[in-house]
């Protein structure tokens, strides 16, 4: 007899703290008998991990759960359920306004979504939106083979409300993880063969330890000391709670990765006030000084909005010449949208559409040339890099990243894979490098 085996599509969207979730989903799932597929058509359940961070996110959602309708009416006992932020954005709205919607839950009903679905295929439509402490404890959910590369959720939450923000509203007060939850975490993932975990939170700096205070420096100095693990990253930095202590912990911990994602989001002070970011461009310029001091070869990475309510083009240039000033290795721009709940989404003096464009094209183009002129200034240096497995592209090439994050392709063979190698960077390209591998003779096997 042939064993039929239910099957989940899970599409996930929005940022890394979603595709965490999305992991969680996916461990809670196979434990109910659910595989993956990759297709929604072989699906007899659909579960979308939403993001509302933009507009044309949400509305995304919206025209992705029309299309779905039909695969409903040829299977009438297909189960489709919308998590995440939107969900915790539009409720009830989401069922009312999509009838062929089973279940809709918010991030912190997440540890629910066995009991969803099993009350769905019973007939039962209903939303979970409540805000507050997850639904049930953290279980530590780590998959058999979680690849090199893992994540680790050490906060939720957000209690900055920069004035165009929807995730304080859909994400709720910021929760710091108990140490020891996220320790233990970590430990399994290495013992299932994780050998880099990048820590995520909306703002790591503001990370405390409900069970003992320690900072996210503490945080980091403990993770730091788990056997097997190679390299860790962290983010999001918010500029504002960048402390001594952590850029002391990049400087001086072995494994703490030189990269710091340090969003910026303007240049110029009007449109930072604007923003409620609470630092000044000088503050920011000055904390990427002392970092840069520390720790000569870390990356910076940024992101910026474009067409705030009321950015002038004088307030643009400003942004235009953070970016000269600082020469950010790599940059996530957005053009401004408003979002329900907002300060910003009530001002008046919205920008027109084209504006913003021009000026994300501007921007854009500007960064391209930053980036490649970066890139190509690592040439000649020495990396320890991190190998992945074969580049996408380009036959007999392998590819990782350096302690700084970059990608390097250089020629090698597929038992590279999973190593710490040494490479010469030989060409930087717009967006990777190419290098040569050394023959080091201290290179690690996993
Ligand atoms: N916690 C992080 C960012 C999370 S959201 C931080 O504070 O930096 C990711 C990025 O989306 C933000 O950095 C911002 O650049 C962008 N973003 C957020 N709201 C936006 C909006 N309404 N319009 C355009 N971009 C937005
Ligand atoms: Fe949004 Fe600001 Fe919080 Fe980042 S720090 S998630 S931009 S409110
Ligand atoms: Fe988007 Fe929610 Fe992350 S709004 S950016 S998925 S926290």
């Amino acid at each position: 007899m042939i064993e039929t085996k239910k099957k989940v599509c899970l599409r996930t969207f929005g940022c890394q703290m979603n595709a965490y979730d999305s992991k969680r989903m996916a461990g809670m799932l196979a434990e109910m008998g659910y595989a993956q597929v990759a297709e929604p058509e072989a699906a007899d359940l659909i579960v979308l991990n939403t993001c509302s961070v933009r507009r044309l996110a949400e509305e995304k959602v919206y025209s992705y759960v029309g299309e779905l309708k039909r695969l409903k009416r040829e299977k009438p006992w297909l189960l489709i359920g919308v998590g995440g932020c939107v969900a915790q954005q539009e409720g009830d709205k989401l069922l009312r306004r999509l009838p062929h919607l089973d279940f809709v839950f918010g991030p912190d009903a997440l540890n629910r979504l066995p009991e969803l679905v099993t009350q769905a295929a019973k007939g039962k439509r209903q939303a979970l939106t409540k805000l507050g402490p997850p639904s049930a404890p953290a279980q530590i959910i780590v998959p058999a083979e979680p690849g090199l590369r893992a994540m680790v959720t050490v906060m939720t939450g957000c209690d900055n409300f920069c004035s165009y923000c929807v995730v304080p509203y859909v994400r709720g007060r910021e929760r710091s993880r108990p140490a020891g939850e996220v320790l233990e975490e970590v430990a399994a993932l290495v013992a299932a063969g994780a050998r880099e975990i990048t820590l995520l939170g909306q703002n790591v700096n503001s990370y405390r330890d409900p069970d003992g205070g320690l900072d996210f420096a503490g945080l980091l100095g403990r993770v730091n000391d788990v056997p097997e693990l190679w390299r860790i990253r962290f983010t999001t930095s918010h500029p504002k709670d960048l402390s001594p202590s952590l850029i002391e912990a990049m400087a001086g911990l072995e494994k703490v990765m030189e990269q710091m994602h340090l969003p910026a989001q303007s240049g110029s002070n009007r449109m930072l006030k604007a923003m409620n970011r609470g630092y000044t461009r000088e503050r920011y310029l000055e904390q990427v000084n002392l970092l840069r001091q520390k720790v000569p070869s870390v990356a910076l990475g940024s992101d910026i909005i474009v067409g705030f309510p009321g950015e002038t083009r004088q307030d643009f240039e400003e942004s235009l010449s953070l970016l000269r000033e600082v020469r950010y290795d790599f940059l996530y721009s957005f053009k401004y949208s408003d979002r329900p709940f907002t300060k910003a989404g009530r001002l008046e003096n919205q920008l027109e559409e084209e504006v913003k464009s021009e000026r994300l094209v501007e921007l854009q183009a500007l960064q391209r040339e930053i980036g490649l002129a970066e890139h190509q200034a690592q040439a000649g240096k020495l990396e320890e890099v991190l190998v992945e497995g074969p580049a996408r592209h380009g036959e007999g090439l392998m590819s990782g990243r350096t302690r700084a994050g970059r990608v390097v392709n250089f020629p090698g063979t597929p038992e590279l894979a999973e190593s710490l190698v040494m490479v010469r960077i030989t060409e930087g390209r717009e967006n990777s490098l190419a290098g040569e591998l050394l023959p080091a003779p201290g290179a690690i096997s996993a």
